[in-house]
């Protein structure tokens, strides 16, 4: 079973136009919209597979109302989002005929403490129904003024439970200096290059970070590192993988799929190799469709063999 936490869903509008002019009237026509949001993308991603997911989160206001209509017309996977103050944030993207994206990203609701408290009881009491522990993904940012509120969930839920993160900034920095660890990380170079306040430019110089301090606790790091695959790390050994060249449609939320493919192999108790094929394929799949968060069965089962995956000796 696997539980999926996003604490800052958003109402994404995808506006298509032939040019975007700052300071100017750009007329569009009607956006393409779509629920967005870590969590909930990797948590479909995991339940296409067939993996048993909850999604659990928060949804505010009108934005919230929407979110919420069009997850329960999803046949993938159960919801469970509380309602709380405020209005769930609008993710605006401009698409022009040059493909230049320009993208606008409100902050979102507020996470109060009491939210926070709400969310985390939520999560612990759907875990302890389980007859096997869950794998549990703290998926995305969160508006709120505590920079440990990933670091305070850790605590919670002890060192025994599986917690894979796919967060960034300081509350990834403060997950990482906890006592309590989480299981997996998952950031991409940018991210990867940001934590460490260095300069990463490829998997070789990856490679040379993979055992810094501030990860070096941590079981299993994988730094994506889009169309050139990934650096992984498991305990002591180091992965390089390999992905083949495709046309893709859509990238984004490649990352989300990549996190909801190796929670889906962690949860069927798979090795590490086939496990990391899962997360490749499954980024590659996303990257293969116009919706974001997205996967289908068939091409990950046929792009997962197409894996290049080196074990590499680092020390
Ligand atoms: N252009 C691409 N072509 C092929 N595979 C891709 C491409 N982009 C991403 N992927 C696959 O998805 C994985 C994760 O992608 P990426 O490193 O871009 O994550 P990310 O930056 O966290 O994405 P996001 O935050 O948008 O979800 C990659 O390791 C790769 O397997
Ligand atoms: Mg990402």
């Amino acid at each position: 079973m696997i539980l999926t936490v996003t604490l800052n869903p958003s109402l994404d509008s995808i506006y298509f136009t032939d040019t975007f002019i700052l300071g100017e009237m750009n007329r569009c026509g009607n956006p393409v919209k779509a629920v967005g949001g870590k969590g909930i993308n990797a948590g479909r991603t995991a339940a296409i597979l067939g993996a048993d997911v909850t999604a659990i989160g928060v949804l505010a206001g009108i934005n919230g109302d929407f979110i919420r209509k069009a997850l329960k017309k999803e046949p993938f996977f159960a919801t469970h989002f509380l309602p709380i103050a405020g209005e769930s944030r609008n993710a605006v993207t401009v698409m022009d005929r040059e493909n230049n994206q320009t993208e606008i990203v409100e902050l979102g609701p507020e996470i109060t403490k009491n939210t926070s408290q709400q969310v985390l009881d939520l999560v612990m009491t759907l875990a302890k129904k389980q007859k096997k522990e869950p794998i549990i993904a703290l998926c995305g940012s969160a508006n709120t003024e505590n920079e440990h509120l990933y670091e305070n969930y850790l605590q919670q839920f002890g060192s025994t439970t599986k917690i894979l993160t796919d967060i960034s900034g300081k509350q990834l920095q403060n997950v990482l200096k906890s006592s309590t660890k989480p299981y997996f990380i998952k950031p991409n170079i940018h991210e990867f290059a940001d934590l460490l306040n260095t300069t990463v430019k490829n998997k070789q110089e990856v490679l040379t970070h993979m055992n810094h301090p501030l990860v070096k606790g941590i079981p299993f790091v994988l730094v994506s590192c889009g169309s050139d695959g990934a650096v992984a790390k498991y305990h002591e050994r180091f992965f390089d993988l390999c992905i083949p060249k495709i046309e893709t449609i859509n990238p984004t939320g490649s990352g989300d799929a990549t996190v909801g493919g190796i929670a889906f192999a962690l949860d069927q108790g798979f090795s590490i190799e086939e496990t990391l094929k899962y997360g490749m394929a499954c980024g590659m799949s996303n990257a293969l469709e116009q919706a974001v968060g997205y996967v289908t069965k068939e091409n990950v089962a046929r792009l997962k063999n197409e894996i290049i995956l080196q074990e590499i000796q680092h020390d």
